[in-house]
Formats: structure tokens, C-alpha cells, sequence
């Protein structure tokens, strides 16, 4: 059974700009909004880039992040190498808007996904796949695809990647042989490292991981199959792995937003990871208030912010507690003395973990200096997560 269907569902969602027909202000918005500050996500998208070019390294922006082609073009834009998608319906929303080339970050195994992928293939001239097992390359060649394949290698994380250097051969020399597929390098993602606390020991923890690459690079040199590209990283290790000579581009994603789980990690000379500004934020509304004096709810619960690591963070409200109410619902604890938020008032949230919070929503209403609200982005590839 053809499965094509599920393909042009995903490719024929809108992504372009939806202009507003007149401002909204900010506390206007319904609520639950996610809202992105441009001018911010602007600046972290530039200082970004200028500090990879200033390091000689490349950037490949990960769209799991924010799942929205606009924003993937505006990183295209700026100078990146291409981007990263962390999933074929991902990958394919991307291209649906005119982003050729991008590198799917997770390896396919099963024939019926495969089969997708050499559709989808067709469609995009620098798709490109990660693979790490004989049964995902040995269905990669039978699927008739033509792509660019990576192999994705693990040193320590344990999630995908082989940590065989006669696998990771065996894997390049198999591509490299076929007409239909091209070798194009190794992927080494160590996202165990990413939240290490600090920075001194975040930088020993993922200098330590590249080293162990160095010699199954080696291996693949002496036999001939080079690895054009080397990606990996990501945001916590931006300015350590900047430094690794063999390394090509880093695959950044939670740059352009930040969050609070991000932000506790400690920046190398700040007691927070600041490089970045928060640009994305949740706004909610105080619907009730169950505990006068005590304790509000907002209208926004599992269902609004990603529930994974770390609780929401209200800010512009000291001695406030957030915890889950349940899907739809948070409810603030007041510490004693604590002003009470006015019933009907908005409350803005930094996000607790910006990936699956982005996912769901169903856009981005995007905020201008003036705090007002002229477009929405949408979150294009929403629930692409097969
Ligand atoms: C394979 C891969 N590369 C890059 C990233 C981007 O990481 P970050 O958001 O920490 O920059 C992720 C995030 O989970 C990932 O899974």
C-alpha cells in the first residue's frame, strides 16, 4: 500500500506569513500565544553566524527547534551551510517550501519509510540521511533513493550511531560504492553533553567525545572515503566545539529561542547561559483564583508548555511558583506578600524546554519592537514527528 498520501499531507500545509489586517498588541492576543521576540531572534541568528564565521565553522541550523520554514530560510539567509531535520516528515515540510537541502539527523530503517524518503528525494537535490546499520543502508539501496548519506557514529551517548569503527567502514564504503547514494562524511551528536552544568566541565565532557572520533576518521582516510563533512553540536557546546580542526559545521538549535533549561547551564563566564536572548515566550492569562492571595491559574497546562525537564519560568513576577494544573491549566503559587496578579491579566512565560513547547502550538505570533503583532508564523511541520 502506497503510503504517499501521508507525504503530500505534510507538503501541502501552508508555511508562509499570515499578515494580520491590523496590529494587535501583545496583551491583546488570545491565550494561550506563543510569541517571538523578531528583533531578538534576529540578534541570535547574527551572532550566531558571526561567531562561526569568525571561527572558520560552518552552521547547520537544526529545524527541530522551531519546525518552521520561514525561520529555516531566515537562517539560510544568514549564512548557513543548510539545515538539519530531525525526522523524514520533518525534512519534508522544509522542502515543500523551497529548502533544498537538508540533512535528516535520524537514521530509517523500515521499508515502507524508506520508500517515502526516496519520494521525497526526488523532490529535493541535497536531501541527505544519516545511517548506522546494514539493515538502514541495505533498505536505503533497495528503496531506489538518491541521496547523500552520513553515517552516524555515537561515541558515548547511546541513542543512535554505531560505535563500530568496522561498522562506520563498512557503512561509508557501501554508500561510496553506490551509484545511487553518495558519501558524504560522519555525524557525531553527544545531546547527553548539551546541559552538562558549566562550562569547564562541559567543554572537558565534549572535547573528550570528538577525540574519540579522531581515529575512525583516520580509518576512513586511509581507505580512501573522505568525510567532506563532519557535523555535530549543538547549542551548550557552540563555543567549544567551534575549535575541533576536523569538525565542518555544527548542527545549533535552541540558539535562535533559548530557554530555561538552557539558561541554568551557566555560561562560561556567567552564572547563566546567556549568549543567547530569550526571544520565544508563552503568554497566558489568569483565568481564576482558587487561593485568594495565595494562588492563580492560567490558562495554560501540558497541553501549552513541554512538561520534560524543567517547570515554566513566569517572569515579571518574583516569588511566583508555577505547577501544572493539569492538561489546560497552570496555577501560579503566591509566595506571602507576593502582589496578586489581576484576574483577566496576562502572564508571560520563558519556555521550559523550547523544542517540544514549539511543537505544541500551532504558530508564532510575532512580536515588533513596539510590542505589537502584525504576523503570525506557522509552525509548519507540527506533530512531524514520524
Ligand atoms: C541530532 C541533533 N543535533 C542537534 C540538536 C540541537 O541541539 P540544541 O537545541 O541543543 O542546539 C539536536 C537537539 O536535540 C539533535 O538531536
Amino acid at each position: 500500500m502506497s503510503l504517499a498520501f501521508a507525504l503530500d499531507q505534510v507538503m501541502q500545509r501552508g508555511w508562509e506569513p499570515i499578515e494580520l489586517p491590523a496590529p494587535v498588541a501583545i496583551d491583546a492576543l488570545p491565550t494561550p500565544a506563543l510569541v517571538l521576540d523578531e528583533a531578538a531572534f534576529k540578534r541570535n541568528l547574527q551572532r550566531m553566524q558571526s561567531f562561526q564565521d569568525a571561527h572558520a565553522m560552518g552552521v547547520r541550523p537544526h529545524a527541530k527547534t522551531h519546525k518552521c520554514p520561514i525561520v529555516a530560510k531566515r537562517q539560510l539567509d544568514n549564512g548557513a551551510v543548510s539545515v538539519c531535520a530531525a525526522k523524514l516528515s520533518e525534512a519534508a515540510a522544509l522542502v515543500a517550501a523551497g529548502v533544498d537541502d537538508v540533512l535528516i539527523t535520524s537514521p530509517i530503517v523500515t521499508p515502507a519509510k524508506l520508500e517515502l524518503l526516496a519520494e521525497l528525494a526526488t523532490r529535493a537535490s541535497g536531501l541527505k540521511i544519516v545511517v548506522d546499520s546494514d539493515l538502514g543502508l541495505n533498505g536505503l539501496l533497495e528503496s531506489g533513493a538518491r541521496l547523500g548519506v552520513l553515517v552516524d557514529i555515537d561515541v558515548a551517548m547511546g541513542r543512535t550511531g554505531t560505535r563500530d569503527p568496522e561498522s562506520v567502514l563498512r557503512l561509508a564504503d557501501t554508500a561510496a560504492q553506490s551509484d545511487a547514494l553518495e558519501f558524504l562524511g560522519v555525524q557525531h551528536y553527544a545531546g547527553h553533553v548539551m546541559h552538562v552544568a558549566g562550562f569547564d566541565a562541559r567543554k572537558t565532557a565534549s572535547l573528550e567525545l570528538w577525540s574519540g572520533l579522531e581515529a575512525t576518521l583516520d580509518g576512513l582516510a586511509k581507505h580512501g572515503l573522505e568525510a567532506s563533512i563532519v557535523t555535530g553540536g549543538g547549542t551548550g557546546t557552540y563555543n567549544i566545539d567551534c575549535d575541533v580542526p576536523f569538525v565542518t559545521d555544527l548542527q545549533v538549535g535552541s540558539y535562535i529561542f533559548m530557554d530555561h533549561e538552557y539558561r541554568l547551564i551557566g555560561g562560561e563566564t556567567s552564572e547563566f547561559f546567556d549568549d543567547f536572548e530569550v526571544s520565544l515566550t508563552v503568554l497566558t492569562t489568569v483565568i481564576s483564583e482558587p487561593v485568594p492571595g495565595r494562588a492563580v491559574t492560567v490558562d495554560g497546562g501540558f497541553k501549552v508548555f513541554a512538561s520534560d525537564t524543567v517547570d515554566p519560568q513566569p517572569m515579571d513576577l518574583a516569588g511566583a511558583k508555577f505547577r501544572f494544573g493539569g492538561d489546560e491549566h497552570g496555577i501560579l503559587i503566591l509566595d506571602k506578600g507576593v502582589q496578586q496578579p489581576l484576574l483577566g491579566g496576562v502572564q508571560r512565560f520563558l519556555t521550559p524546554h523550547c523544542d517540544p513547547t514549539v511543537n505544541l502550538h500551532d504558530h508564532y505570533w510575532v512580536e515588533d519592537e513596539d510590542g505589537m503583532v502584525r504576523s503570525v508564523w506557522p509552525v509548519t511541520a507540527r506533530g512531524c514527528s514520524w
